[in-house]
């Protein structure tokens, strides 16, 4: 049920979504962006494979960093302000890793790279999450999704376009364009009203309010957030252990760790290879293949945007997640029985097809939207961080660990492996994702604090 302080949304809030989730779009450029640019920039710098595994996964190292500064820094900063620093530090890294003389420089810049991909991770969705209504907010923070695939196809587009030329550093450079204007339109946004009035600035959160409200009385609004954050107790870390925090935390715990070790990134850093390894000889037609998948998943964000605030979080997850284990089982199906040896390539796209769709409807939008809804807001800032820093630990792990793990396990034990740990994550979301579709962040704050399992 919406909350009884609903109310109608002016054009604000939807250009406050758009430029918010521009942080997301350049979390996929720059994640993204390696895969092409790595080809010159081996060849140029004669890198050896450990290096060329450096220059990769440093932007990882430099993301967990980053969201551990971004939640020290939000409480007292804000989400615009920081928002507005993931643009500076974007833009900063564009222009050098563009100009990086050495790879030494070069790795540098796409740490720095990773710190404003760190924060821009968990920043924009907060930030969307605080500004809009309950009613739409699954939508508008799946927005931010749709941003990151969006971001990571456009610079498979620019790779692919820019490689006749060999040209790594204008890849790096053109993601400037978009921190740029990220940072002059966050300059023009108000802040989260839900931060302001942590902070005490109760007339300003009015003032923006009602920017962002169609209805003139919005003290009901304020009242909600005011006595919710009257009960909380502690805010930040010391916040994190207090026994109504502890549910939240174990669920977007499960929420991050599953939604790496089910392996997403090794297909979105590695789906040539995986196509490759399937049978599809020319390179071309693998990256095409690869670069396909990610138009797949980008049309199925948009039935999430569609299905989050109708069906509910649940059932989009629970079914998503089945859905990752049916492609994952199909996709060693396709590596293991030598019955299917003719048509493996066929059978193995087939796997990932299913198995990016479904990630694309659930755990990949889920698992930001919950995070940004299911803390208490004295928390919010230090408890997203701390998810966010284990999701990109996480990420780091399973990509530094794919090759060797194919080498070891093969390639059906490496899929059917991930297929196992996504069984776990469905046992767990069963019994413990919460339900938090149209209940505002104040309703879901308060359930916490009556200490019922999360689905009651
Ligand atoms: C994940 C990223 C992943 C991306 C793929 C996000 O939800 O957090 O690790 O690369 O989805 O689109």
């Amino acid at each position: 049920m919406p909350g009884k302080t609903e109310t109608g949304l002016r054009g604000l809030v939807y250009f406050a979504v758009g430029v918010a989730a521009l942080g997301g779009l350049l979390f996929g450029y720059d994640t993204g962006v390696i895969s092409g640019a790595i080809l010159f920039i081996t060849k140029q710098f004669s890198l050896s494979a450990s290096m060329e595994e450096i220059v990769v996964s440093s932007v990882l190292v430099g993301a967990a960093v980053g969201a551990a500064l971004g939640g020290a820094l939000t409480n007292r900063f804000g989400r615009r302000k920081l928002i507005i620093l993931a643009g500076i530090i974007f833009t900063l890294s564009a222009i050098g890793t563009a100009l990086a003389p050495t790879v030494s420089l070069l790795i540098v810049g796409r740490i720095v790279s990773g710190l404003g991909i760190g924060v821009a991770s968990f920043i924009s969705p907060m930030y969307i999450a605080e500004v809009v209504p309950a009613k739409v907010r699954g939508a508008l923070v799946a927005v931010n999704m749709l941003a990151i695939t969006t971001g990571i196809v456009a610079a498979y587009l620019v790779d692919y376009a820019l490689s006749g030329i060999e040209g790594w550093r204008y890849m790096f450079g053109l993601g400037a364009i978009p921190a740029v204007i990220l940072i002059i339109a966050m300059w023009k946004l108000p802040d989260s009203p839900r931060w302001l009035i942590s902070t005490s600035r109760v007339k300003q959160a009015k003032v923006v309010l009602k920017s962002l409200r169609t209805v003139s009385d919005i003290d009901p609004e304020i009242a909600d957030i005011q006595q919710s954050m009257a009960k909380q107790g502690a805010g930040g870390i010391a916040g994190l252990l207090r026994p109504s925090v502890r549910m939240p935390m174990i669920v977007g715990i499960g929420l991050a760790v599953f939604q790496q070790i089910t392996g997403i990134n090794t297909v979105m850093y590695y789906s040539p290879t995986i196509l490759k390894f399937a049978g599809i000889e020319n390179t071309g037609t693998a990256i095409l293949a690869g670069a396909g998948l990610t138009g797949v998943m980008w049309c199925f964000h948009v039935l999430a945007i569609f299905m989050l605030d109708r069906v509910g979080r649940r059932p989009l997850l629970l079914a998503g997640v089945a859905g990752q284990i049916v492609g994952l089982a199909i996709l060693g199906a396709a590596f293991e029985f030598q019955q299917l040896a003719s048509f493996k390539s066929y059978v193995a796209i087939g796997g990932l097809v299913i198995y990016v769709s479904c990630f694309a409807f659930g755990l990949g939008p889920i698992f930001w939207l919950m995070i940004s809804e299911i803390y208490p807001l004295k928390v919010r800032g230090a408890a997203m961080s701390a998810v966010t820093v284990i999701n990109w630990i996480t990420n780091l792990g399973v990509a530094v660990t794919f090759l060797s793990l194919v080498k070891v396990l093969g390639h059906a034990g490496t899929f059917w492996l991930y297929g196992v740990t996504a069984v776990g994550a469905w046992i767990f979301f069963y019994r413990l994702a919460p339900e938090t579709k149209g209940k505002t962040l104040e309703q879901i704050e308060a359930h916490w604090r009556t200490g019922k399992p999360a689905q009651a």
